[in-house]
């Protein structure tokens, strides 16, 4: 069997599209656009490309777009007031600050000083126990477009044997959530599963978000399974050139799995498009 290839770039277009018309209803009932502040610490040039990449998706969905540069040395202090000043800013509907953050700030605390309502990273405690107990919130949004992709292609998930490998607060974790809600039978796996071989048999869905190139090898994956690819992992080739490569081992799974996301080019887009969504939801939310 040979997989369908998951087109992340084609739904985060059409995601893009759909927060675009529903900025413009934002619009004509508020005369004003969805605001996203993005905060970037210090001068990792990864970092900053992904902040470039998503001012330039918040200008093109119609919404207002501000970045703010601290250097690498500021105190964390003075990021807590620029956190607390943007909280109370009407202007300002979504906070995402740029992680990872230089070793001497305490993402935590940076975390929590963001206010709840306007968390469009979803990392705050209070929307990642709203996720927990079902309540409504904002979700993080690399797991949310995963999610996005595997309902399109497999629809009802209810049931279905969902592996999560990889436990982070950013994507395992909140993943692990999501499938759950959707009544799927979640195992959460990590760097001290025994047997993760196994674990992948079983899996009708494979949500793989570890960090470690070609962890999954593609002999272990189920025949028919939708893989999802959530590493981006930048490897050296021997021509001296680097690529980014996933978590699976793209060629040999492809050959067992049903649907499998690239990388790039899989869920990647998917993070951004869902960015936006959120903060047209984290909009219209605080103008009621
Ligand atoms: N760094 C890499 N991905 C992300 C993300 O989704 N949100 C934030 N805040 N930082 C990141």
């Amino acid at each position: 069997m040979t997989a369908v290839l998951i087109d992340g770039k084609a739904r985060a277009l059409a995601l893009r599209e759909s927060v675009a018309a529903g900025v413009r209803e934002f619009v004509a009932a508020h005369g004003r656009a969805p605001g996203l502040t993005v905060v970037l610490v210090g001068d990792d040039p990864a970092s900053a490309v992904y902040v470039r990449n998503k001012g330039a998706a918040t200008l093109a969905a119609g919404m207002v777009s501000a970045e703010h540069r601290l250097p690498a040395h500021v105190p964390e202090a003075a990021l807590l007031a620029l956190v607390a000043a943007l909280n109370n800013d009407p202007a300002v509907d979504g906070i995402l600050v740029q992680m990872p953050l230089p070793r001497h700030i305490d993402s935590d605390k940076v975390i929590a000083a963001i206010d709840p309502a306007k968390d469009v990273d979803g990392f705050h405690p209070v929307n990642a126990g709203r996720l927990a107990t079902g309540l409504p919130g904002l979700v993080p949004c690399t797991p949310t477009g995963c999610l996005l992709l595997i309902e399109e292609i497999l629809g009802d998930i209810s049931g279905m044997e969902a592996l999560v490998i990889g436990r982070s607060n950013i994507v395992g974790k909140p993943m692990a959530a999501l499938l759950t809600a959707k009544s799927a039978t979640v195992t959460l796996a990590h760097s001290r599963t025994r047997d993760l071989a196994a674990h992948v048999a079983r899996a009708d869905i494979l949500v793989a978000a570890v960090g470690v190139p070609h962890l999954v090898k593609g002999e272990w994956v189920r025949t028919g399974a939708c893989v999802i690819d959530v590493g981006m992992n930048r490897i050296a080739l021997p021509d001296g050139k680097t690529r980014l490569t996933g978590d699976v081992e793209f060629e040999a799974a492809a050959v067992r799995a049903g649907w499998i996301t690239p990388v790039p080019g899989g869920v990647g887009p998917m993070t951004i498009a869902c960015l936006l969504a959120n903060t047209l939801k984290a909009a219209w939310a605080r103008s009621i």
